[in-house]
């Protein structure tokens, strides 16, 4: 027998081809971002325990690791840094010889064409661990956009192509942009972490960077994560201080906030998939509780469609790979 049905929405699902033709969102390589951990104080890469499959490498393995990502047609990475010394300001971080300006330098010499980016902050490059310099218990906001003006200069003279400023500081992108410009960088990118949470989600990050606070947490420079109005103030005063990409972080935990801020801004969006939600899956797929590939894409796939342009992940290269297959 047969229902009088005027719309059989499965009609459009019957075969392959006809799903393909009728898809809404596709994923890409070219929406990939690769992050990278480069540590000063070892001489052979070292397995990050919590993240399964990353990495912190030496300086000398960076020539390797960015043409593997640059053959995986990847079009970016974005670099970490672990300095063998910390001090109460994080003066590495403006280091002309530092590990990420090293980083840098190499990685632009051996594929010019790969868009190279630096995280910006300071929580790897201070004793503490806070992301900037501490007056008592609290982070200072202008005494640390002075230090993010001289270490974005730094990683600019090294040749990074892109800055990405981590630290949740306010006026942080207008400050940077103006002592690039200042130094004749008008042309280096600013990705802002516009939104980024007070998250339980970057605990296996900050074992991969050596970054965890000695004391207390980030929340009072990081958000809340029940705010959404305060997500887009962050975007719009970001937008209006001028950065040219914004970010949105945590990114599985947040869908509502990528899609809100994307639809609020007309810049290009990035999203960070963090360690946590990397590690999660990880473990899953090792007890074999869920089909890692098909997690993953399905993830990918869900970042695109709550309106990522660009998707940092430590699955890229997985992702990338699977792609050619298919
Ligand atoms: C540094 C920074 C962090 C991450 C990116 N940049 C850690 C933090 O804010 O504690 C997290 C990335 C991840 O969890 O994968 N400010
Ligand atoms: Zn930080």
């Amino acid at each position: 027998m047969s229902f009088d049905l005027i719309h059989r929405p499965r009609r459009l699902r019957k075969t392959a081809t006809m799903r393909r033709m009728v898809s809404e969102t596709t994923l890409s390589v070219d929406d990939l971002i690769y992050p990278i951990f480069v540590d000063e104080g070892i001489e052979v890469a070292k397995d990050v325990k919590s993240m399964p499959g990353v990495t912190r490498i030496p300086l000398a393995d960076v020539p390797a690791m960015v043409k593997k990502v640059a053959a995986a047609g990847i079009p970016g990475v974005i670099f970490f840094g672990i300095p063998a010394e910390k001090d109460a300001i994080g003066s590495g971080g403006w280091d002309d010889d530092g590990i990420v300006q090293q980083a840098i330098r190499a990685a632009k010499t051996t594929c010019p064409d790969l868009m190279v980016i630096a995280d910006t902050c300071f929580c790897e490059y201070t004793d503490h661990g806070h992301c900037g310099v501490l007056h008592g218990e609290t982070v200072d906001n202008d005494e640390t956009l002075s230090n993010l003006q001289k270490e974005v200069v730094s990683y600019a003279k090294a040749g990074v192509d892109i800055v990405a400023p981590s630290g949740m500081m306010d006026g942080m992108i207008a400050a940077i942009r103006t002592s690039l410009d200042a130094a004749g960088f008008q042309d280096t990118v600013i990705m802002s972490y516009a939104v980024k949470y007070a998250s339980g989600y970057f605990g296996p990050f900050r074992d991969a960077a050596d970054s965890t606070p000695t004391f207390g947490d980030r929340a009072s420079y990081q958000m809340d994560p029940g705010n959404r109005r305060e997500a887009l103030k962050e975007a719009l005063l970001d937008v209006e201080e001028g950065a040219d990409i914004l970010m949105v972080k945590p990114a599985l935990a947040y869908m509502d906030i990528i899609r809100e801020v994307k639809d609020a801004t007309n810049l290009p969006m990035a999203v960070y998939n963090v360690s946590g939600e990397y590690a999660m899956v990880k473990a899953a797929a090792a007890n074999g509780w869920i089909d890692e590939k098909r997690v993953v894409l399905e993830t990918m796939i869900s970042f695109k469609r709550a309106g990522a342009d660009m998707i940092l992940t430590y699955h890229a290269l997985d992702v990338a790979a699977w792609l050619k297959e298919s």
